[in-house]
């Protein structure tokens, strides 16, 4: 479009179609071969496929980037820690999430790099360890605390250090934050949760502003096999396609509930960042409190995972893995579509079990 720079909105919906020539499709058809007419992009399904061009075409643009979708979110995560040179240092959020912790403990346990814990939202301490790393993985907000780092000064950072940075944009969105614009190498996504947005699919994905970057996580997904089926990547593309509206509404729902958790007498705090659809909060009574309404509820569904339409909760540290840094009575709340009023009885009708 000349002139003028598409928003969000319009890129969520036009981006990744396939050319407007009579009698092709309007959507990028599910292409189910593991080997191609050679002379394009890709000759064997492991390299490419047409129907992951279509998301990666859409997240790309709306990032303002480069995508590369993975068979999930913890595959896209390793192809990019695996960048890190032998003996380097990481940074990480003392509260990611605990399947990064994990991976990332793991790496470092095996002598591959030296991990350094850090609050992310505590800016100075970050700045610090950013100028001193090979790799400062940030996520921001961090699930399920929600703790907000300062983008532009890791940005500046990093510029003055020389650091890469990968950014987990799982619970912003593009929509909501771009990495890419305050100095992020990586960008990294569960397409599983908000992007897709049913809580059917299994996708994960890398953005890279750079050539150099695309080319070294491209290879590492051949050489890893963690590519994604067509069929997740067809129904994440048309998942996004409604990216805006479902994250508009849900982020609505998010600030009406937390504002009226914060006013409630059995809810110690509630905590949201301020945009976003997930909320944190803790209510009298502890653990065993969170454990007995997380499981009362009628409309809000008792699970794990989040970003979908459905609101979801769970009390976090039901998980053993879970850091102990999670205090043991959180709640994440991953607020949906739902109306509004309907999901506040829901919860009301919850808390008043507990008196
Ligand atoms: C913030 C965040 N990053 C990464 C992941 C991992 O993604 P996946 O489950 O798609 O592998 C998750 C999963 O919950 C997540 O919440």
């Amino acid at each position: 479009m000349p002139g003028r720079e598409l928003s969000p909105s319009t890129i969520a919906v036009a981006s990744g179609r396939p050319p407007r020539e009579p009698g092709r499709p309007l959507n990028s058809p599910i292409t189910m071969a593991t080997a191609l007419v050679p002379g394009g992009d890709a000759e064997y399904a492991r390299f490419g496929n047409p129907t992951w061009d279509s998301f990666e075409q859409i997240l790309g643009d709306l990032e303002g980037g480069r995508a590369l979708a993975f068979s999930s979110g913890m595959a896209a995560s390793t192809a990019v820690i695996d960048l890190v040179p032998l003996k380097g240092t990481v940074v990480a959020p003392r509260g990611a999430y605990a399947g990064t912790l994990d991976l990332l403990h793991d790496r470092a346990r095996r002598g591959y790099f030296e991990l350094v814990l850090i609050d992310v939202d505590n800016t100075p301490e970050t700045v610090n360890a950013v100028e001193a790393a090979d790799l400062a993985w940030i996520e921001t907000p961090t699930n399920p605390a929600l703790l907000v780092a300062d983008l532009a000064a890791i940005g500046q950072a990093a510029d003055r250090s020389g650091a890469a940075i990968a950014v987990d944009n799982t619970f912003a969105t593009p929509l909501r934050q771009r990495p890419l614009n305050s100095g992020a190498d990586f960008v990294v996504h569960s397409a599983s949760k908000l992007l897709s947005g049913h809580s059917d699919v299994m996708l994960g994905a890398v953005v890279t502003k750079d050539k150099r970057a695309h080319d070294a996580i491209h290879r590492r997904r051949t050489m890893m096999g963690a590519v994604p089926g067509a069929l997740e990547t067809f129904l994440a593309a048309r998942g996004m396609r409604t990216l805006h509206v479902r994250l508009d509404r849900a982020e609505a729902n998010a600030k009406e509930l937390h504002a009226r958790l914060s006013r409630i007498r059995q809810v110690v705090y509630s905590r949201y960042p301020g945009f976003g659809t997930i909320i944190a909060f803790e209510v009298a009574g502890g653990p065993e409190a969170a454990e007995k309404i997380t499981q009362l509820s009628e409309i809000i569904v008792h699970a794990t995972s989040l970003g979908g339409v459905e609101s979801t909760w769970e009390r976090r540290r039901r998980h053993p893995a879970e850091p102990q840094a999670v205090p043991e009575g959180l709640i994440r709340l991953s607020v949906g579509i739902e109306d509004v009023d309907d999901l506040w009885l829901d919860i009301e009708t919850c808390l008043a079990a507990l008196t």
